[in-house]
């Protein structure tokens, strides 16, 4: 791995000249991305994210920090005890120098000896499962780490939307797979990242493997545009 994400947000954060992130996907013509967005305040965050935050207490676990934004909400204005992961080391520098006092480079499913009474994993959190196969064994490693009691935030989208319909208006979604698996292109400063598998979930598709799994599972919010928010607990 290139880490450009990484190397974008820490760009960023040390001023060494950032440029847009370009993304592409299996279903989408090239896009650029903003960074700053990345380190969105509070009052610049989704509502669907001010929500979790708003309702994240007790010890926290934050999954795929990225720049730490919601992190750093919850450590200096909530006041909680915040540990946030990321599998990219420049992600977890930047993380440090805004100063998140517990940033590590760790991935989520070899984690291991502790828990939590809060996981949050936001901006698509179930992007990281990669596909609806391996979501059992993400949901799985994150009930793990739940305290008795602890709950998980996670949002996601359907991205149905996306999809051209045809003459009776059935969605032309993929016959061999499920529709929200994506494979990602990240471009940054020229350089391309090899492509990674990237999950969105609609409720639906959530709420099955998330029963399946042993969770309840809570629609808590539904954002403006196909994005939502859930509450998995034991
Ligand atoms: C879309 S970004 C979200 C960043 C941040 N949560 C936010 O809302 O701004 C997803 C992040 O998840 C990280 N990630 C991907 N797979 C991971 C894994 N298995 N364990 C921990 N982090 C992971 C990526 O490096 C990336 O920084």
């Amino acid at each position: 791995m290139k880490d450009l994400f990484g190397k974008a947000i820490l760009d960023y954060q040390t001023h060494n000249s950032p440029e847009n992130i370009i993304t592409e996907t299996t279903i989408s013509e090239e896009d650029e991305m903003d960074v700053a967005y990345l380190f969105r305040p509070f009052d610049e965050m989704p509502n669907i994210e001010q929500k979790a935050l708003e309702l994240a207490k007790g010890k926290i676990l934050d999954v795929g920090c990225g720049a730490g934004s919601h992190s750093l909400y919850l450590q200096n204005q909530k006041k909680l005890e915040v540990t946030a992961i990321d599998i990219s080391a420049n992600a977890v520098k930047a993380c440090k120098l805004r100063g998140l006092k517990n940033a590590f480079v760790q991935d989520i499913l070899t984690l291991e000896n502790e828990t939590f009474d809060s996981i949050i994993l936001l901006m698509n959190g179930t992007g990281i499962f990669g596909t609806l196969k391996n979501t059992p064994k993400f949901l799985q490693k994150l009930k793990s780490l739940l305290n008795p009691g602890g709950q998980i935030l996670i949002d996601s989208s359907d991205i149905i939307y996306m999809f051209d319909e045809d003459e009776d208006g059935a969605f032309e979604v993929p016959a061999n797979s499920y529709y929200g698996e994506l494979e990602f292109i990240i471009q940054y400063k020229g350089e391309t990242e090899d492509s990674f598998s990237w999950l969105y979930l609609d409720y639906n598709t959530l709420q099955n493997a998330a029963i399946a799994n042993g969770f309840q599972c809570e629609l808590i919010l539904e954002g403006e545009h196909y994005d939502y928010l859930v509450r998995l607990s034991i």
